[in-house]
C-alpha cells in the first residue's frame, strides 16, 4: 500500500505506525514525545504494519565493503564543493563527495592493517616497529583513507544513531556526509561519535576516515588503519549510553549481592519517566536474579541520570581460572509496558586480594601469577586479528600453564578480554598514555569504562617505565590517574611497571609495586616496604628462536636453550627460581608470551621481529614452552632437545637438554646411557654428547618410577607436508578462522626440524586465505601469502570462513614433496547483523 510521503527530512518516509508502535520503538514515552513532534504526529496519524524494530537498540557491524587508498596525495583536495575544507560545514574531505569516484580504491572488509601489507624497508629508523615504512620519511605509506557508503532506512527517523570505533591506529579524522565527526589521536582507545544530526535517514551516508600512522605510540609493531571493529548503533532517544552499566558484586557465603549502576540518557526535548529492570542470567540463559526500580525514574530532557539497584544470586558460581563462570545482566528500560532499551552486560563474580606477604588471592585462594606480557600482533594478520584469533592466542598461552596476561602496553581488543573472561585468564589492563592531560585521562577513562565489568581484570596499569617514574612530577601525574581509577572502579588496585626508582615517584601513588626485570632488587624493596604487594611486571625474557640451537648474528637467530637474555633481563630459569621461592612475590609476567614484530633485540636488520616469546609469532612453541609447562602445570612434562639432525657435526659435542618436572632423567644415545641427572625443581637436565646420527632418548623418573620417555631421531629428508587445523569445524559467518599448521615430515612421518621448503597454499570451497607466517624472525616474505617457507619444519596459514556453509579445503604443495590437504567444515551460522 502506498501512503502519502511525509516531507519531514525532505524525503519520503512511509512508516505506517500506530501509537503503540511508537511507544515500543521508544519514540514515545508515556505522553512524552522523544522524537521531533511533527514527525511523531505524522507517524501516529498512520496505521498498519510497523516499520520500526520492536526492540529499539540495534548494533550493526560496520566492517563490510569499505574502500581504501593509501597516500597523502588526496590531502590537497581536503575540501570539496568549492569550499576550503573547514570554511563551511559539510565540505570535509574530497572522498565525502557523493560524486567522488572511489572505484580505483581497493575494496576490503575490516579489520584491516595496512602495515602488514607494506614491504620491509632496511631503514634503521624503523627497527623498533618491524621495518615497515610508517614514518615522516615515508608519507606515501603512512597515511590511509577509508570510505564506506551505508544506508539508513527511513524507519530510523527519530532514533539516536552513533558510530563506535573499537580502535584505529592512529590519529583518525572522521567525517560523515562531509561533516566533521571528530578526531581521535589514540591508536588504542575506543571512540564513538553521535551521527544523528548529520546522518541521512532514508538514504545513503558517506563515512570517510583519514588515518595518519606517521607517528608511533610505542616502540614495537603497532599496525596501521582501522584494525578493530566499527559499529553502527541505533537506540531510542531514551537509552543506556555506551558502557553505561557498572556491575559489582560481593560474595556472601554461597550467595552474591550484585549491584548494578545504570546510566540512562534522555536525548530528547521532553523529560521522561521509566522503569529500570535487571534480569541476571547464568551461562545457560536461566534467570537467577531480578531487580526492578519501584518508583518510576525521572530524567530531564537532554540529561543523563544514574540509577542503582541491587539483587542477589542465591547459589553463585564463582568466576575462576579453572571454571570461568559468567553471568549477564540484561537491563531493560521500560515505559508504559514497552521496552525502550535492552542492554546486556556480561560479568562474573569473584573476589580478589593482594597481600604484601602472601601474594595474590582469587576467591580466597592464593594463586601464583604465571603470566605473560603480550603485544597484539599475530603472524599473517598483523594487528588486524579476527575475533577468534584472540581466543586461539589465549588458549596457546594456557597450554603451558599461563594464568595471567598483561596487555602491554595498551588497552587490548575487547575480544581479547572476552576470551580471557571465557577461558579463565586474569588480566592486567594497561593504558598507553601516562599523563594528567585531558587526552591521557580520556584514554584512561575510556579503558576503565569499557573494561570494568570484565571479571578477568584484576588490576589497572597506569604506566610502563616512564621517564618520570622516580620523580615528584611522575608521582603527581600518577596520583591524578590513580584518583580516576579509584573513582571509576574502586574494586581493583592501581599498578604500574617500573624499571628503577621503586619506592619513589610513581611508587607513592600505586597499590602494587611492579618490577620490570632487576629481580635481585626485589628483596631489598620488600624488606624496606613490607606492606606493599610486589610482582614482576616484566620478567624472565629469554631471547630465543624456535628450532635454532646456535646463536647466529648474521641471520639474526638465537639458540633456543634457556641461555640468552638481555643484560637487564634474565632467563626463564633464573626468574622462576627466585619467584617460586618467595611467597611474597605474587608471581609475574614473562616478557613475552608470543614473539611480536619489531624490537629484534639483540639484533637489527635483517631481523624484523622479537625473540622474547615463549611462542613464536604463529603460536608454535619454542623449547622454553616446556620449561614453563613443567613449572606451571601439574601434568608430568619431559621435553628433550635439540633435534638430532646435525649432518656435518659428527663427533662434535652437542648440548642435550631436558625440561621436566620429574626428579631424575637418564639420557640414552643410540641405546647407550649418557648418564643420569637429578633435576632440581626449578631447573633442567643437561648433557654434552658427541653427535652421531641415530636417536637420543630421555627416560624420566619420579620417586624411582619411570613416568615418561621421549625419543628424538635423526630424520630422513623432507618427503611430504602434513596439515593440521586447530579446529575441524568453524562457523560460516564470514569471520571465524582456523589456524592451519603445515608440517614438513620425512617418509616415516617425522617432523624434519631443518626443513625450509617453500609451501604454496591453495584454498577452495567455503573460505579464503587470510595470511601466512612461519615464526622466522628474519623472514621478509609477505604475510599475505599464498606462499611461505617452512621455518625449521613448520609454517602456518590462517583461513577464514565465508558466509556459506560447506567444506573449506586447504592444499599445500612444495616442489617434489607430497602435497598435504585438509578440510575444515564451515557449519551454518548467522553472520552478525551488519550495515
Ligand atoms: C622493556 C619494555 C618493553 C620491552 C622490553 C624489551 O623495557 O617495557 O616494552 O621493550 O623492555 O626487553
Amino acid at each position: 500500500m502506498e501512503s502519502d510521503p511525509i516531507d519531514y527530512f525532505d524525503r519520503p518516509i512511509m512508516p505506517n505506525l500506530t501509537r503503540r508502535d511508537l511507544v515500543k520503538s521508544g519514540l514515545l514515552v508515556g505522553t512524552a514525545v522523544l522524537a521531533p513532534k511533527r514527525l511523531v504526529e505524522a507517524l501516529v496519524a498512520e496505521h498498519g504494519a510497523t516499520t520500526l524494530a520492536a526492540t529499539p537498540r540495534e548494533r550493526l557491524l560496520l566492517d563490510r565493503s569499505w574502500r581504501f587508498a593509501l597516500g597523502p596525495s588526496i590531502d590537497p583536495s581536503y575540501g570539496y564543493a568549492g569550499s576550503t575544507s573547514f570554511a563551511k560545514s559539510g565540505n570535509l574531505f574530497a572522498p565525502s563527495n557523493p560524486r567522488f569516484d572511489a572505484s580505483g580504491w581497493r575494496e576490503l572488509d575490516l579489520p584491516h592493517d595496512w602495515a602488514i601489507e607494506l614491504p620491509f624497508v632496511a631503514d634503521p629508523r624503523l627497527t623498533d616497529w618491524g621495518f615497515k615504512p610508517l614514518h615522516r620519511a615515508y608519507p606515501d605509506t603512512s597515511i590511509g583513507w577509508y570510505r564506506k557508503v551505508f544506508s539508513l532506512p527511513a524507519s530510523d527517523a527519530g532514533r539516536r544513531l552513533s558510530i563506535e570505533f573499537d580502535g584505529v591506529f592512529r590519529d583518525a579524522t572522521v567525517a560523515l556526509n562531509g561533516h566533521l565527526l571528530g578526531r581521535n589521536l589514540s591508536g588504542y582507545a575506543p571512540f564513538r561519535f553521535d551521527i544523528t544530526d548529520v546522518a541521512t535517514v532514508g538514504g545513503d551516508n558517506i563515512l570517510v576516515v583519514r588515518v595518519d600512522a606517521t607517528e608511533h605510540e610505542g616502540w614495537f609493531y603497532e599496525g596501521a588503519g582501522i584494525y578493530r571493529h566499527v559499529w553502527l548503533v541505533k537506540t531510542a532517544p531514551l537509552h543506556v549510553p555506551q558502557w553505561g552499566t557498572y556491575v559489582t558484586s560481593e560474595v556472601k557465603g554461597r550467595a552474591a549481592a550484585v549491584r548494578v549502576l545504570t546510566e540512562i540518557a534522555n536525548e530528547s526535548d521532553s523529560p521522561a519517566r521509566f522503569r529500570v529492570v535487571h534480569a541476571v542470567q547464568d551461562a545457560a540463559g536461566r534467570v537467577v536474579a531480578r531487580a526492578a526500580s519501584k518508583d518510576p525514574v525521572r530524567v530531564d530532557a537532554w540529561a543523563t541520570t544514574e540509577h542503582r539497584l541491587e539483587t542477589t544470586i542465591p547459589d553463585v558460581a564463582l568466576w575462576s581460572i579453572e571454571t570461568p563462570s559468567l553471568y549477564t545482566v540484561v537491563t531493560t528500560i521500560e515505559s508504559d509496558g514497552a521496552e525502550l532499551d535492552r542492554y546486556e552486560t556480561p560479568f562474573g563474580v569473584r573476589t580478589i586480594r593482594f597481600d604484601a606477604n602472601e601474594g595474590f588471592f582469587l576467591n580466597g585462594t592464593r594463586v601464583e601469577i604465571k603470566g605473560t606480557c603480550n603485544h597484539h600482533d599475530h603472524a599473517g594478520v598483523g594487528a588486524a586479528l579476527p575475533d577468534r584469533l584472540h581466543a586461539f592466542r589465549v588458549s596457546r598461552l594456557k597450554d603451558f600453564g599461563t594464568n595471567a596476561y598483561r596487555t602491554s602496553h595498551n588497552p587490548p581488543n575487547i575480544e581479547l578480554l572476552d576470551a580471557c573472561d571465557r577461558l579463565g585468564m586474569v588480566v592486567v589492563d594497561e593504558t598507553r598514555m601516562f599523563g594528567a592531560s585531558e587526552e591521557a585521562l580520556s584514554q584512561l577513562e575510556r579503558m576503565l569504562r569499557r573494561d570494568r565489568n570484565h571479571p578477568s581484570i584484576i588490576a589497572w596499569s597506569i604506566a610502563n617505565e616512564e621517564p618520570t617514574q622516580g620523580t615528584e612530577r611522575g608521582e603527581r601525574i600518577a596520583r591524578v590517574m590513580a584518583r580516576m581509577v579509584r573513582r571509576l572502579d574502586p574494586t581493583r588496585p592501581v599498578a604500574a611497571a617500573m624499571d628503577q626508582s621503586w619506592g619513589r615517584g610513581i611508587s607513592n601513588a600505586i597499590d602494587i609495586m611492579g618490577f620490570n626485570y632487576r629481580v635481585p632488587q626485589m628483596d631489598a624493596y620488600h624488606a624496606q616496604h613490607p606492606s606493599t604487594p610486589v610482582w614482576g611486571t616484566e620478567t624472565g625474557s629469554t631471547v630465543s628462536t624456535r628450532g635454532i640451537y646456535e646463536n647466529d648474528a648474521q641471520r639474526g637467530y638465537l639458540s633456543a636453550y634457556d641461555a640468552n637474555a638481555p643484560w637487564w633481563a634474565s632467563t626463564a630459569e633464573a626468574w622462576w627460581s627466585i619467584a617460586a621461592t618467595r611467597r611474597w612475590i605474587a608471581g609475574g609476567f614473562i616478557w613475552t608470551g608470543f614473539d611480536y614484530r619489531g624490537e629484534p633485540t639483540p639484533y637489527a636488520w635483517p631481523c624484523i621481529s622479537s625473540h622474547f616469546g615463549i611462542l613464536d609469532t604463529c603460536g608454535f612453541p619454542k623449547d622454553n614452552f616446556y620449561y614453563y609447562k613443567a613449572q606451571w602445570t601439574d601434568a608430568p612434562v619431559l621435553h628433550l632437545f635439540p633435534h638430532w639432525n646435525w649432518a656435518g657435526k659428527e663427533g662434535k659435542e652437542i648440548e642435550v637438554w631436558c625440561h621436566t618436572n620429574l626428579d631424575r632423567v637418564e639420557l640414552f644415545v643410540n641405546g647407550t646411557s649418557a648418564g643420569v641427572r637429578e633435576v632440581p625443581r626449578t631447573s633442567h637436565a643437561m648433557w654434552k654428547v658427541p653427535y652421531t646420527p641415530g636417536k637420543i632418548e630421555a627416560r624420566g623418573f619420579r620417586g624411582g618410577e619411570q613416568v615418561l620417555s621421549q625419543t628424538v631421531e635423526t630424520t630422513g629428508p623432507a618427503a611430504r607436508i602434513l596439515l593440521n587445523a586447530d579446529r575441524a569445524r568453524i562457523a560460516a559467518d564470514g569471520e571465524d578462522v582456523a589456524v592451519i599448521a603445515a608440517v614438513v615430515v620425512d617418509a616415516a612421518g617425522r617432523v624434519v626440524p631443518i626443513a625450509n621448503d617453500e609451501i604454496t597454499f591453495e584454498i577452495s570451497g567455503a573460505g579464503r586465505l587470510l595470511g601466512v607466517g612461519n615464526g622466522d624472525p628474519s623472514s621478509h616474505e609477505s604475510d599475505r601469502g599464498p606462499r611461505r617457507r617452512a621455518f625449521n619444519g613448520l609454517c602456518a596459514a590462517i583461513v577464514q570462513s565465508a558466509r556459506d556453509s560447506g567444506a573449506l579445503r586447504v592444499r599445500a604443495t612444495a616442489g617434489a614433496l607430497a602435497a598435504g590437504s585438509i578440510e575444515v567444515t564451515c557449519t551454518p551460522a548467522a553472520a552478525r547483523p551488519s550495515a
